[in-house]
């Protein structure tokens, strides 16, 4: 009774609770997108909720989306939430660890390395290490069996990431100790050092130790490539990229700035692309029609039997980048972007303003599975981006520059999986290439069902996973 009669009309509405300072943070956390549901039909697409102590404003829709993606630098701040999370992951000096204008520089120097030249040379890479990996893995013996997604991909993932981006040093030492200390660190990367940060647990001092060892591994791997530039001639992995860089103020990017960019690079691809990867082959697993249907689309379109894929035939598969899209569409990895509000947010429309105690939080993936924008939303159809686009209401966005090359601001758009505005996904392009290698290496290989129902989503770790095991029952394809 309290909550709505001391209820503020100019403050978004704060979703009814009975613990104060607890608040909702186990309706969120159980399932963000019900909760969000559910009360945006109580209370509309703006309200607050209250979480471990903090309120939380969600903001639905294309219009929250871009309240939250595109507020200026002066209204919200993404380092302030995400910084106790990752600079101890990452390393200082980079990313959030460091004023927005070097991370736009830093997102810069990165979007460089990433080229076509680059992927035309990642496409093989990637084959090779997926078909390398299924040849040498005990879950792939014998003409067919049962797998878990959940053991397989997270290895597929770092193995194909690093070959490419990281280099062959990365690659190989993942065969080494190096692959304990990626563990001790991606422990670090957990909800509880976001929620509750600081704590020196036994689990945040290996993920301290395994930091430092990481960076130096980088710096190492740098200074030897320095000193002899013939031991790593191919020059396409982000290493070299980023090596030897001067911010435009003429300070030196240091060899350890980089390696901790290499550090953030991985840990935003991995798991991103890990999540994205599962969902994938779980839904072809669903519907073996449409795993057939993508076989057929490489064989008409490659050849029978299909030629070595390379770069250029990831764009002419469109079934493949619908399968891909409408993934992303249904399973965004990531469910909940935020900021802290800097300074009080006028929300267009309403009567409200959000005062800059609160944090905003947009859902992208709330509005791609809103039946205003998409029909039948909760069904996987991957035809349907054969007449939809990405419903943007302006399909001429405006461009715009942030300091990292020219990006659409993607505002009035309900389909955001890599986000929109000056902290939008610098890594969209190689995530398509790897998702769309791994995805047509593994029609080539398997035919597939599932054993039983289709996974629930487990929320758990920020990042939306299928719930392990997440089996697959897999038949070696002849051809
Ligand atoms: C930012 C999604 C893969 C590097 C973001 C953001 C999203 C996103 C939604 C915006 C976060 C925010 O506004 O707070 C995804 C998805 C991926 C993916 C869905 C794959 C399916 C990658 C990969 C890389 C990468 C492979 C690296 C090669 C980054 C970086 C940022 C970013 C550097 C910028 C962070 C910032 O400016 O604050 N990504 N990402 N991402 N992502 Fe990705």
């Amino acid at each position: 009774l309290q909550q709505i009669l001391l209820r503020d009309p100019k403050k978004p509405p704060v979703v009814f609770h009975y613990f104060p300072w607890i608040g909702s943070t186990v309706a969120y956390g159980m399932d963000p997108y019900r909760f969000f549901g559910d009360n945006q039909k109580k209370y509309g697409d703006v309200f607050t909720y209250v979480m471990l102590g903090r309120n939380m404003t969600v903001c639905l829709g294309p219009h929250g989306n871009e309240m939250v993606f595109n507020a200026k630098l002066s209204e919200v701040s993404a380092e302030e939430v995400y910084t106790n999370l990752t600079t101890p992951v990452f390393g200082e000096g980079v990313v959030y660890d460091c004023p927005n204008h070097r991370l736009m520089e830093q997102k810069k120097f990165m979007k460089f390395g990433l080229t076509t030249e680059t992927f035309r040379s990642y496409v093989p890479l990637i084959v090779e290490q997926v078909e390398d990996y299924i040849k040498k893995s005990p879950f792939f013996k014998g003409p067919k069996g049962t797998a878990s997604l959940s053991k397989i991909i997270p290895e597929i993932t770092i193995f194909t990431a690093s070959r490419t981006l990281q280099g062959k040093e990365v690659r190989d030492a993942l065969n080494g100790s190096f692959a304990a200390d990626l563990h001790d660190l991606d422990m670090g990367f957990n909800p509880m050092n976001f929620l509750m940060p600081g704590i020196p647990t036994p689990g945040n001092r290996r993920r301290d130790i395994a930091q430092r060892k990481m960076a130096r591994f980088y710096m190492d791997v740098i200074q030897r490539r320095r000193e002899d530039p013939e031991q790593s001639k191919d020059k396409s992995d982000m290493v070299w990229n980023l090596m030897d860089r001067k911010y435009k103020d003429g300070t030196p990017v240091t060899d350890r700035d980089v390696a901790h960019m290499m550090i953030a690079l991985l840990m935003a691809g991995q798991h991103t692309s890990m999540a994205t990867t599962m969902w994938i082959i779980l839904h072809l697993a669903h519907q073996p029609k449409l795993l057939e249907q993508l076989w057929q689309e490489q064989l008409s379109v490659l050849g029978n039997p299909p030629r070595p894929l390379a770069y250029e035939d990831l764009s002419r598969l469109p079934l493949h980048n619908n399968v891909i899209k409408e993934v992303l569409r249904l399973h965004p990895p990531l469910h909940s972007i935020m900021r802290k509000v800097k300074s009080p947010l006028v929300v267009r429309g309403t009567p409200y303003t959000i005062p800059s105690t609160h944090y905003v939080l947009a859902a992208p993936g709330a509005s791609a599975r809103d039946s205003r924008y998409f029909k039948n939303p909760s069904i996987f159809d991957p035809s349907r981006w054969e007449t939809q686009t990405n419903g943007a209401a302006d399909e001429n966005e405006e461009m715009h520059d942030f300091g990292f090359g020219m990006i659409s601001k993607g505002t009035q758009s309900p389909y955001l999986p890599f986000g929109a505005g000056r902290h939008r996904c610098i890594g969209e392009q190689f995530a398509n290439v790897q998702l769309g290698t791994i995805l047509a290496t593994w029609v080539r290989l398997f035919e597939m069902e599932l054993p039983g129902e289709f996974p629930e989503v487990d929320y758990t770790s920020m990042i939306a996973m299928a719930k392990a095991p997440a089996e697959v029952v897999w038949r070696k394809r002849d051809y």
